[in-house]
């Protein structure tokens, strides 16, 4: 382990060297590329990411990527070299799953389990009720609001009892957690949903039952966007879960999806991550990625935007590993391998990830490790 610090201080010193003379040129492009030897994720290396937490490393699939095909080949090794749990980017959510009343294929949800198993990685469910992931034929719906309580109901229960059967060698699920509800709120209001209209503002503290309901072991989750950037919606959503622990609605976690910008949020990041964390639950970075490009003001990724948007990995994944308490870290999961597959990509104008489009490491990857190992940002 000395050893490989030793060569990862001095990687980071040659690193720095390399960047200040690359700062000179302010407005270069430097995108990255290989910065340790085990930066293509295929080779030796210093360390992996999972190797520096002392919590779960997450990163998202598709069942679609996991296949043997050799196009997949490097992904999964990048995969398995950095991460030891996975969620599903879409496979997992109703639109995928509910096919029509009281039918679902599950079929890509169980080729991530069945990877996941074979691999011994774990999965991190996402997500039972999302605004953006109803089904078109629900969207639709022309009964009462009864039966679509009931529909829903099921749908939950059904959706958790599959995904609860299999198991490790130890007899624990391999999907240990779910996104229960994401997104009930929309800045500091109940957001208008199709749930909310039919089934009430109480959907949340239903589904959260009927979820509980189903599995009596697997961690139940708020998901939600902005938590550490808008205050109020924070404020809200933790008013919301207290609410729910007072009233004895099976919450065990709080998922903080974290978009961030390079430049956003500074100083509330990590007063959200302690107000978080002072709910007393388990807390769980679920969707990090940082966009270097929110603004549409540069057209690459120069070096001192490289730079920015470094740091703000290192400030997630320090701030993470130094505010909250090893009993309350579900882990942190990344929102993508490559730039040019990111929801964020926007045809090539930004490049938000941890990896290249070769998967080489880009210097955003040495600085989420420097911030999971201890070290805050100069
Ligand atoms: C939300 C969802 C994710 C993903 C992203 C990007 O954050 O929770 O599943 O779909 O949007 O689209």
């Amino acid at each position: 382990m000395k050893t490989r610090n030793i060569l990862s201080i001095l990687v980071t010193v040659l690193l720095v060297i390399g960047c200040s003379s690359d700062s000179s040129s302010d407005g270069d492009i430097i995108v990255g590329g290989p910065t340790n030897e085990g930066g293509d994720g295929s080779g030796s290396t210093s360390i992996y990411l999972q190797d520096a937490a002392s919590f779960p490393m997450g990163n998202i699939v598709s069942a679609s990527k996991l296949t043997s095909s050799a196009a997949n080949t490097t992904f999964k090794e990048v995969l398995l070299n950095d991460y030891n749990s996975i969620t599903a980017e879409n496979d997992m959510k109703m639109a995928t799953i509910f096919t029509s009343a009281g039918n679902y294929n599950f079929s890509a949800g169980d080729a991530i389990v069945a990877y996941a198993k074979a691999n011994g990685l774990r999965v991190h469910g996402h997500a039972l009720i999302w605004h953006s992931s109803v089904p078109g034929w629900l969207n639709s719906f022309s009964g009462t609001n009864e039966e679509f309580e009931a529909l829903i109901e099921t749908y939950v229960k059904a959706t958790v009892t599959h995904f609860a059967q299999e198991k490790d060698s130890n007899g624990n699920s391999i999907v240990v957690s779910w996104d229960v509800v994401n997104e009930y709120f929309d800045g500091s209001s109940i957001r208008s949903s199709i749930f909310q209209q039919k089934i009430g503002d109480d959907f949340i503290d239903k589904a959260f039952q009927w979820a509980r309901e189903a599995d009596a072991n697997v961690k139940l989750f708020y998901n939600d966007y902005n938590i550490a950037g808008e205050v109020n919606k924070r404020n809200q959503i933790i008013s919301k879960v207290n609410s729910m622990i007072t009233m004895s609605v099976p919450i065990d976690g709080i998922g903080m999806q974290m978009h961030l910008n390079h430049n956003w949020p500074t100083a509330d990041l990590p007063l959200a991550i302690q107000q978080i964390t002072d709910t007393g639950l388990l807390v769980h970075i679920s969707e990090l990625d940082v966009k270097a490009n929110y603004s549409n003001d540069v057209t690459e990724l120069t070096a001192a935007r490289a730079q920015e948007q470094a740091n703000q990995y290192q400030n997630a994944s320090y701030f993470y590993s130094n505010i909250v308490p090893a009993a309350q870290q579900h882990g942190i999961t990344i929102w993508g391998f490559r730039d040019q597959d990111s929801w964020l990509y926007n045809g090539g104008n930004d490049w938000p990830l941890l990896y290249n489009n070769d998967y080489s490491t880009k210097i955003s990857y040495d600085s989420f490790l420097e911030g999971l190992k201890g070290m805050s940002v100069n």
